[in-house]
């Protein structure tokens, strides 16, 4: 399958890439090429908890992911950075450049089931959740150190599902042990 071959072929990158203490989206002067599909998107709970959300990095670099979510001063989250609160909503951050507007996020909104991720609608300041909401309307209210990230201060309105809501909806995500092929 065309998504499984991206996978492998983003693996075997980031294992090249490390083999030679090299970080693969670390190359001066070139923008980073993110690319997201459907096949991109798996069980929340492989990802790697932050407080009560979740992240990831599309281009080998977790670890500046996590040090950016970690820092108690905020900063620019890398390229290739994932950040999901609950299964159906995801931000990815592209390489600088593509969307000055939203610093360089893209919104998605998806439908999940045991079968995978199906992405209903992705951009960028256009993208609409399924209450009607504007992602980027809101979260572009977060204060200019967080980056668009909003937690519970960055200064954003609140979401109107509770804490105990949100860890019910990351307990029973449908992707979670029924896509195997992903950890390939
Ligand atoms: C009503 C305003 C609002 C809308 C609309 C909204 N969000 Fe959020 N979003 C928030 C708030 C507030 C949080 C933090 C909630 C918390 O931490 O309890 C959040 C959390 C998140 C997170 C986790 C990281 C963070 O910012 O804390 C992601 C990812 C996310 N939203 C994506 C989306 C996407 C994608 C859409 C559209 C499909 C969307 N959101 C629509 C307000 C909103």
């Amino acid at each position: 399958m065309n998504g499984r071959t991206v996978i492998a072929a983003v693996a075997l990158a980031t294992l090249a890439g490390a083999a030679q203490g090299l970080r693969v989206v670390a190359v001066a002067d070139e923008p980073v090429e993110v690319e997201v599909t459907a096949e991109t998107f798996g069980c929340i709970r492989d990802m790697t908890p932050v407080r009560h959300f979740y992240v990831d990095n599309l281009a080998g670099d977790l670890e500046a992911t996590l040090a950016v979510a970690n820092s108690p001063t905020g900063g620019k989250y890398p390229p290739g950075s994932v950040v999901q609160l609950i299964p159906t909503e995801v931000m990815v951050k592209h390489g600088e450049g593509w969307n000055a507007a939203t610093r360089d996020w893209e919104f998605f909104e998806l439908e999940v089931s045991r079968d995978g991720s199906r992405i209903v609608n992705r951009g960028f300041a256009d993208v609409v959740n399924r209450f009607g909401g504007n992602c980027f309307a809101c979260h572009v209210r977060a204060r200019p150190e967080w980056d668009l990230i909003c937690e519970k201060d960055h200064g954003c309105d609140p979401v109107p599902v509770s804490a105990e809501q949100i860890l019910e909806l990351q307990r029973t995500d449908p992707r979670c042990g029924t896509a195997p092929a992903e950890q390939q």
